[in-house]
């Protein structure tokens, strides 16, 4: 089977993040986030995985090399020479995703959930129609694609409304699709938008249905609903058991849904969770409260640090009695001096706080 994953452009909503690193390649739940997206499609039976980039991926490249083995996928690139929207990527990817008459998987980037390909294929194998989509809930749908379906008809989609103004329900599109190869000659080489004008198309010929997912669902793509992703994604592994989990036996675990690389090295009296995650080679101190947080590679928390709903990017370290919160980043190599207040501060990589931040700004 085929797939195609929308990278697209600069991820700069995740800023300061993706100054560092490309989008895909910052690490949701102590993994690279697209890894989650290949590990799901390769044991589903994927083969091919196209990743629609619009800029030179040499990093990314790199990296995704040692996974084709791994995981025994054949990754291309697909490199726009101009951003072609959600659709064209598509077009510009036909001779991979139209080699054959099977249907192909599409993914937005930056969508985590438990991904399920393959009920997915069997749903629409059972249709028999041009596309599906999955869809799933939200209480806010303002920000989405919102699919309508016909009455009477469990799965069919009626309308699909990008982004309404108006409330028209509350199903969304959540950016995972199945398409018939034919869907590509709906498609033009040029920017294009899937939601804007493909769905809208295949719908009015009655080919497009959907298919509701279990379970949690986000959009990572914004350092706030990264956070709350990670709560989702960390929940889901309680509930499943898993064994990636920290066992809550451990003295610092407070409250469950703590994932933590055994490389980490946490000190005495410390309180950790619920729901945080801390990668390789961290460096915790004595009296340390983390919660709702994600600390990334190679950070120093210093002793009696106070750190809630915050993002520590790589090798970055935070002061002695230190308070960061309300969805605070630190780019790579970021320094908060002992005893320094941080309210929402997004700070770009390499800098030094050495005073006080009391209201949400960025700190270039
Ligand atoms: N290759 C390529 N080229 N990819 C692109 C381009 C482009 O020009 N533009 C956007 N993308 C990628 C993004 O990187 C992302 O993975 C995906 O396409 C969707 O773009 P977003 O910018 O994240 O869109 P959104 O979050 O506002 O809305 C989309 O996702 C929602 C679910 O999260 C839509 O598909 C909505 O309908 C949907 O509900
Ligand atoms: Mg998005």
């Amino acid at each position: 089977m085929k797939a195609l994953i929308l990278v697209g452009g600069f991820g700069t909503r995740l800023r300061p993040l993706t100054l560092t690193l490309p989008k895909p390649l910052v690490e949701f739940g102590n993994k690279p986030m697209i890894l989650h997206q290949v590990e799901a499609l390769a044991s589903a039976g994927v083969t091919d995985i196209v990743l629609a980039v619009n800029y030179r991926p040499d990093v990314m490249i790199s990296v995704l090399k040692k996974y084709e083995e791994e995981y025994k996928v054949s990754i291309t690139f697909s490199i726009e020479t101009e951003p072609l929207g959600t659709a064209g990527p598509l077009k510009l990817a036909e001779k991979i995703l139209g080699k054959d008459d099977t249907p192909f998987f599409v993914l937005n980037s930056d969508v985590i959930c438990d991904y399920p390909f393959q009920q997915l294929a069997e749903f629409h194998k059972s249709h028999d129609q041009e596309g599906t989509i999955v869809v799933t809930k939200v209480e806010e749908p303002s920000k989405y694609g919102v699919v309508v379906h016909q009455p009477g008809h469990a799965s069919r989609i009626d309308r699909f409304v990008e982004k309404p103004i108006e409330f028209v329900g509350n199903r969304i599109n959540a950016g995972i699709y199945i398409l018939n190869p034919s869907v590509l000659k709906r498609i033009e080489l040029c920017p294009t938008s899937i939601e804007q004008e493909t769905f809208p198309a295949i719908v009015k010929d009655g080919q497009l249905h959907s298919f509701d997912l279990e379970g949690f669902w986000m959009d990572v793509g914004q350092p706030k609903d990264f956070l709350t992703g990670t709560c989702l994604y960390l929940s889901s592994l309680t509930k499943k058991n898993s064994k990636l989990l920290t066992p809550s036996t451990e003295p610092f675990v407070y409250g469950g849904h703590v994932l933590i690389d055994p490389s980490a090295k946490i000190g005495k009296n410390c309180r950790i969770g619920p729901n945080v995650t801390i990668g390789p080679n961290v460096t915790v101190g004595d009296g340390v409260r983390i919660q709702r947080s994600v600390i990334l590679k190679g950070s120093r928390i210093k002793d009696h640090a106070w750190v809630k709903s915050t993002i520590v990017g790589w090798n970055s370290t935070v002061g002695k009695w230190a308070r960061l919160e309300n969805v605070t980043v630190l780019g790579d190599d970021v320094t908060v001096s002992d005893e320094v207040y941080v309210n929402g501060g997004s700070v770009l990589p390499h800098k030094t706080i050495k005073a006080n931040i009391d209201i949400p700004a960025i700190i270039m």
